[in-house]
């Protein structure tokens, strides 16, 4: 029988998280096989996924090093994708959303003639600096992919107007995938401090930065907004698992290291991260996948950024865009404490990122290009 060879890329912990659960999917259909290929763009934090999914990979590149530039990881994610797509010669290669290793992979099957599919397809802000380099990575991967697996409508719209009008597929995001194999009703935290914090009696609030163009000035007042908050308002914990950048933990732990509302963690497993997120009263982020994940758990965020390629969440109540201003961060804290309907308006908004089924419906997209199923119906 013969049977698709998709080679699957993916080298940062988002990637990670979100390609597990289609990983799984591929996995088990009789006729696909299936290859992964690890980039390595992060380390730690991509073990972290891959044991959680228990996914091993086929092919790592070991890219990373400390504090490495934007060219130097895209040129090596090129260089070393592109030896593994020669050795396997793959009918189909997937990646994922839009780091560095996302747009290399993309290239490199490129130049070797093998068909693309790119998952989390058409996200943009139409700012081609903000997400940086993101927006640019990801419509590049647009125009190199032939099938395009959008999360939501509004996604498919956004390459319609790039004209991109073949092969998208509107399949929901993955990410909802991955948090069925994650939520669990009686969470025992792997990290222990976790465990000592009281729920019930403090407001808890998640706190994630890492963005780059976060990274300096922006976070350094988001830090600040965090003390001051804690400083006027009683009762509150700030959760901040911190991103392994060297730049971001140098400003977080400078400023919040010795604050004690703040507790200040490595970063979390994923499981770990969903499961506190359950629990938590509030988000604040600057993280894409977080964005995604709240809605699903009914948490309001508040979005340390000054714009999103996430509007879904935005329309449907659960985001509130607050950007880095000391003084709004403040305020929008605030204003949700005295504001119990309006807290309760955003944590009982409709989650617009899908079913769960996502994977599903990939595997059945790439199974019809390549001829082994009828044409799938079952797309939002
Ligand atoms: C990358 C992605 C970003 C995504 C983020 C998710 C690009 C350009 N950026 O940003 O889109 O939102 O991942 O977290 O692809 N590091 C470690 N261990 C790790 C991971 C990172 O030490 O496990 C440190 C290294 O010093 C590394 C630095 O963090 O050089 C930055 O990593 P990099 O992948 O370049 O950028 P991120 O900011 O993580
Ligand atoms: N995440 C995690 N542990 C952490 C922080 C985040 O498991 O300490 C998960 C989070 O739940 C989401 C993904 O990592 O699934 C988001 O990654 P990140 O914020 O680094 O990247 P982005 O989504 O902004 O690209």
């Amino acid at each position: 029988m013969h049977k698709v060879h998709v080679l699957s890329v993916f080298g940062t912990r988002p990637e990670a998280v979100k390609m597990a659960p289609l990983i799984k999917e591929l996995e088990s259909e009789p006729l696909i096989k299936s290859t992964v290929c690890v980039t390595g763009q992060h380390r730690e934090m991509l073990e972290q996924v891959l044991k959680i999914f228990q996914i091993v990979p086929d092919f790592d590149l070991k890219i990373m090093e400390n504090n490495q530039d934007l060219s130097t990881t895209a040129a090596k994610c090129l260089e070393g994708v592109s030896q593994v797509i020669k050795e396997l010669n793959p009918d189909f290669v997937l990646v994922h959303g839009d780091t560095s290793t996302t747009f290399a992979a993309a290239l490199a099957a490129f130049y070797q003639k093998v068909p693309v599919g790119h998952v989390e397809a058409g996200l943009r802000t139409q700012n081609k600096y903000s997400p940086f380099p993101e927006e640019i990575n990801r419509r590049l991967t647009a125009s190199i992919a032939e099938l395009h697996f959008a999360p939501t409508v509004e996604n498919k719209q956004n390459l319609l107007q790039e004209n991109i009008t073949a092969g998208i597929y509107v399949t929901g995001n993955t990410v909802i995938d991955a948090m069925k194999y994650t939520i669990k009703d009686d969470s025992i935290f792997h990290e222990r401090k976790l465990n000592e914090i009281n729920f019930s009696r403090e407001s808890s609030i998640l706190l994630t930065a890492h963005r780059r163009e976060n990274v300096g000035e922006p976070l350094i007042r988001i830090c600040k907004a965090v003390k001051r908050i804690l400083k006027d308002i009683k009762g509150l914990k700030f959760i901040y698992p911190v991103h392994l950048n060297p730049r971001v933990r140098e400003t977080v732990f400078d400023i919040l290291g010795d604050e004690p509302g703040v507790l200040l963690t490595d970063p979390l497993d994923v499981v770990d991260m969903h499961n506190l997120m359950k629990r938590c009263w509030l988000v604040m982020t600057d993280s894409g996948g977080l964005q995604e994940e709240a809605p699903f758990l009914g948490k309001p965020v508040l979005l340390l950024r000054d714009n999103t390629e996430r509007p879904e969440a935005l329309a449907a109540g659960t985001v509130k865009l607050v950007g880095t201003a000391e003084e709004r961060i403040y305020q929008a804290v605030a204003d949700l404490l005295n504001n119990e309907e309006e807290y309760s308006r955003m944590a009982s908004a409709k989650n617009p990122y899908g079913d769960g089924n996502a994977s599903k419906r990939i595997v059945q997209a790439i199974l019809y290009r390549f001829g082994l199923a009828d044409e799938p119906h079952q797309f939002y």
